[in-house]
């Protein structure tokens, strides 16, 4: 199978960037990331990319008056590098319609919690906040509304009575990296893609996300 081409969209450590490039190295991935891109030249995960000798793109976000026009230039950027799928990575930022528009269906992002709840930022102290007995991460196909598109792939984590808003991110986060690589393995392989908006995996139309198991697959 020929390499797949990733743009990654990352905002800040880039922890989740380092899982998928992990995983493309040890081949976990049939793909190469072929840019990583941030709104914030300040992004920790920048750091990380130019050490890993992955092209970088940085166009601050901040103090730009136009939104839209941010957005399009920004996307017509990384579609210079010939993605086949972009990764939204802790991006953070709500992108245009219109400029995301062309990457319907092959653009994710990794959302910390069970959407369609606490869509948004804090969502572990909104989780704990709420009552809930569990939370997790969720994978979903971008569309303009913000944590909003179709649901790919989920990974659960009980909510513990001792819980902080930290500890259940901390406890959380491997579950995102491993959920995030085979969200991609998933979408490479051809099981699962976005027709409409729908999810179908494996050639049906998907009633839930899938779920991340205790062995690192999705079912
Ligand atoms: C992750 O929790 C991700 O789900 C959210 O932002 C965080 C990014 O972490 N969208 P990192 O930059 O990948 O370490």
């Amino acid at each position: 199978m020929p390499h797949a081409r990733l743009a990654v969209l990352v905002s800040g450590r880039g922890s989740n960037l380092e899982a998928l490039h992990a995983a493309c190295g040890s081949g976990r991935l049939a793909a190469e990331i072929a840019l990583v891109a941030s709104n914030r030249p300040d992004a920790l995960a920048l750091t990380r990319a130019r050490a890993a000798g992955i092209a970088t793109l940085a166009c601050d976000s901040r103090g730009t008056g136009d939104r839209a026009a941010w957005d399009m230039a920004f996307m017509a950027a990384v579609g210079a590098a010939r993605p086949d799928w972009i990764v939204l990575a802790g991006f953070m930022r709500r992108l245009d319609g219109a400029a995301i528009a062309p990457w319907a269906g092959r653009m994710l992002n990794i959302h910390p919690s069970l959407l369609p709840r606490h869509p948004g930022l804090d969502t572990h102290r909104r989780a704990l906040e709420a009552g809930d007995a569990e939370h997790g991460a969720s994978v979903h196909f971008v569309t303009a509304e913000l944590d909003g598109g179709p649901v790919l792939a989920q990974a659960r984590v009980p909510v513990l009575p001792d819980d902080t808003p930290e500890r259940l991110a901390a406890r959380l986060l491997p579950l995102e990296h491993r959920l995030l690589v085979a969200s991609l393995g998933a979408l490479l392989s051809g099981r699962v893609r976005l027709h409409g908006d729908r999810v179908w995996v494996d050639g049906h139309a998907a009633v839930r996300p899938l779920q991340l198991s205790a062995d690192g697959n999705l079912s």
